[in-house]
């Protein structure tokens, strides 16, 4: 029998697969629309999100929420986790083996929402979820068709607030997202 989103998080709250585990404060399981026909793939949780528990809560996450609000969209309406659960140390890149061994927790959670559209945000999350050699530069904007779902990396929100040249593209790539959502799920809108 499946999981019920609580009953997965209640599961996570126990895991050491990775040593991240044991250095985090809180976990980061995920939040939204648990319904969501959008999802929204981040890296993993930094200092604020660590101390309160909650995916993008710090200055990149105010800046998603600007994002979402550009598209008509707010966190009622979308599902938002991350590669990993657990803040890496000093916000280091998750490691390969801390990706693999969190893998299984967003896999699920992936299956419960069963989102028809999947918004990578950033690199890692690209790399991770659509193709090992993703080149977020070359191929943010992009849809891919994985499976059932349709998958598309915008540039993280972070790499955003350090570079404001990235901005126009990003904004290009969101209004792509919103004519989708548009054409294939427009209950997300009603
Ligand atoms: N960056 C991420 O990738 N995820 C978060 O939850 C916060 C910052």
């Amino acid at each position: 029998m499946s999981l019920s989103m609580e009953q997965l998080n209640s599961r996570c709250l126990s895991c050491r697969a990775c040593p991240l585990g044991d250095t985090r404060t809180k976990l980061v399981f995920g939040a939204g629309n648990e319904k969501a026909k959008v999802m929204l793939i981040g890296e993993g949780p930094g200092e604020q999100e660590d101390l309160q528990g909650v995916p993008f809560v710090g200055r990149a996450g105010k800046l998603l929420d600007d994002m979402l609000k550009m598209i008509d969209l707010d966190r009622s309406r979308v599902y938002i986790a991350n590669i990993v659960k657990c803040r890496p140390p000093k916000n280091r890149d998750p490691k390969p083996e801390e990706q693999d061994a969190c893998w299984p927790w967003l896999r699920e959670q992936i299956d419960i929402v069963d989102p028809k559209i999947i918004i990578c945000l950033g690199r890692i999350s690209a790399t991770a979820l659509i193709s090992e050699d993703f080149r977020i530069t070359r191929q943010h904007g992009q849809w891919f068709d994985i499976g059932s779902r349709r998958y598309m990396a915008i540039y993280h929100p972070s790499a955003l607030l350090r570079d404001v040249n990235k901005r126009p593209e990003t904004f290009a790539d969101l209004r792509e997202i919103r004519s989708e959502i548009r054409r294939l799920c427009p209950e997300v809108y009603e």
